[in-house]
Order: C-alpha cells, then sequence, then structure tokens
C-alpha cells in the first residue's frame, strides 16, 4: 500500500530481489521525516527503457539503477549531471518535468565511506585502484575533486587502465596506468574495484603494494571478507568491504532526490549486525 501524499521511487536491475536498497531508503525516510515509498522492480533485460516509461507514467519520481542496466540508463538519459558524464554509467534517475536527469552517486559514496566513516582524508594520499572497467571509472572524478598525490590505475589488461587514464589527466594528481605486476611500493589507500571477489577470487596484487598504513577497501561485501581482504590484513592493511560505499551512495541519491542528506553511521552498524 501506498502511503497517501508519498512519493514513490525504486531500484531497477536483474537481478534485484537482494538489493538492499529498500531496507536502506525505507530507513533513511524513517529518520528525515520524508514521505516516500522505495520498492523494487525487475526488468527483463531488453526492457529497462519500457521499465523507466511504465515508472514515469505511474507517476514516480525517480529510481536508482544497478546492474547490468547502468550503462542503459546513462543513454536514456535526456540530460547528465557532470559526475555521471565522467563515469559514463548513471545509477540514479530523477523524473522531473518531463525530464529523465541521470546521475551518479557510486563514486561520491565510496568518497564519502572513506573520507566521512573511515576517517581517511584522499588529499595528497597515494592511491592504487585495481581494475579499469566500468567501477573503477565512476570513481575517478570524485577521487580527483579530493586532490589525491597520486592515482594508479592497475589492470589484467593493460590497454584498458591507459584508455581510463588517458581520459582523466589532471593538473594536480599524477594519474598512470600499470600492469599488476608493476606494482613494487606500498599506497596509502588501495581500491579493488575489479569484479574479481564475486568470483571468490582477487587481482594478482602484490603483497607490496600494502604497508601497517594502507587502508585496502573491497566494493564488494558479503557475509565474509572477500579473498581480496584477507590478503590485504595479512599483509598488515587495515581492511574494508564496499557497504559503507552503499549505504553512503543511498545517501546521496536520496539527497538528490529530497534536498536531506540523512545520518549514515548507525544504519551502517546496523546493517552490519
Ligand atoms: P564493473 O562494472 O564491475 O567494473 P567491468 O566493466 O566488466 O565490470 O570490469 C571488470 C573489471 O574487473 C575489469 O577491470 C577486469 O579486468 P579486465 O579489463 O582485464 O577484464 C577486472 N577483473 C575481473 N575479474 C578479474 C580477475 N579475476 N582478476 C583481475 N581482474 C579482474
Amino acid at each position: 500500500m501506498t502511503a497517501p501524499g508519498a512519493d514513490q521511487y525504486c531500484v531497477i536491475g536483474n537481478p534485484v530481489e537482494h538489493s538492499k536498497s529498500p531496507q536502506i531508503h525505507a530507513a533513511f525516510a524513517a529518520q528525515t521525516g520524508q514521505a516516500i515509498e522505495y520498492g523494487r522492480r525487475m526488468a527483463p533485460l531488453d526492457a529497462f527503457a519500457d521499465v523507466v516509461r511504465d515508472l514515469i507514467a505511474k507517476g514516480y519520481k525517480g529510481a536508482n539503477v544497478t546492474l547490468p542496466f547502468k550503462l542503459e540508463a546513462a543513454s536514456l538519459a535526456t540530460r547528465l549531471e557532470e559526475r555521471a558524464r565522467a563515469a559514463g554509467a548513471v545509477n540514479t534517475l530523477s523524473f522531473i518535468d518531463g525530464e529523465i536527469v541521470g546521475d551518479n552517486t557510486d563514486g561520491p559514496g565510496l568518497v564519502a565511506d572513506l573520507t566521512r566513516n573511515a576517517d581517511v582524508a584522499l588529499a595528497g594520499k597515494r592511491i592504487l585502484l585495481l581494475g579499469a572497467g566500468g567501477a573503477a571509472r565512476g570513481v575517478m572524478l570524485p577521487f580527483l575533486q579530493q586532490g589525491p598525490k597520486t592515482i594508479v590505475v592497475a589492470n589484467r589488461t593493460r590497454a584498458t587502465a591507459d584508455a581510463l587514464v588517458a581520459a582523466f589527466q589532471d593538473q594536480v594528481t599524477d594519474v598512470r596506468a600499470c600492469g599488476f605486476a608493476d606494482i613494487k611500493d606500498s599506497f596509502d589507500i588501495v581500491v579493488n574495484a575489479t569484479s574479481a571477489s564475486l568470483a571468490q577470487e582477487m587481482p594478482p596484487v602484490p603483497a607490496a603494494a600494502f604497508g601497517a598504513g594502507t587502508l585496502a577497501l573491497d566494493m564488494m561485501y558479503g557475509a565474509a571478507p572477500t579473498p581480496f581482504m584477507l590478503f590485504a590484513a595479512k599483509q598488515g592493511a587495515t581492511t574494508r568491504d564496499g557497504l559503507g560505499m552503499l549505504v553512503e551512495q543511498a545517501a546521496e541519491a536520496f539527497a538528490i532526490w529530497r534536498g536531506v542528506r540523512p545520518a549514515t553511521r548507525e544504519l551502517l552498524s546496523t546493517l552490519r549486525a
């Protein structure tokens, strides 16, 4: 049942039944007193655009987009925010006055998790980004906006890392590409943006990348630490999974839609427990 006057939102994906987004947004709504309803919508692989049009026809105000539709959402949007254009992908849609506005809060969510929850500032830091696919691309602009000293992008397919780095040259930050075997020094922050954890694998990153002062963050999360997190911890690094990023990207989306940014710390501990 829709509460009278509540604005409607949902997450669109395939699969989508395990998404935590409805639970997260319900908690944000309760906390901020915003009248919203947030559900799940499974889209057939060839019918993402139809689902979006149906939501608009039903008066929905927006939607989150998850795998595998983030690229399609970017093409469907009639207007793209700068960070969505830079990411080449959209995870947040707003339906405003006949426009489909696409934004991407994944990268800002990761930055928020690092700076607010893990208390790690990125300015002046040496960052190693593992992977050069969509997830890695999405964090490049938000990372650069924090002014790190270096971002090294390491990928199994070196040419993809080269192409990514070429698109994000910067005045302040030294941005460069390499293969995993080229990594010789330790970094302040190592982010696993590869999809290796999905297969319970880890990217072949050398132990030398990690030191006692390293924060190693995997964008994935699950009941148990990923192979990447276990390996990093063995080298003395502090580890973190992607649950905080998930909650923070949701908070950024909520802020776009409702103009109020919910607090996240308590929800994050509830979800962890
Ligand atoms: P996503 O949207 O999750 O980033 P993607 O665009 O398909 O998905 O990119 C997947 C990334 O994970 C790529 O960087 C891929 O490396 P390649 O470009 O060499 O394919 C990386 N990846 C996936 N499995 C990996 C593994 N087992 N070891 C190392 N890298 C892996």
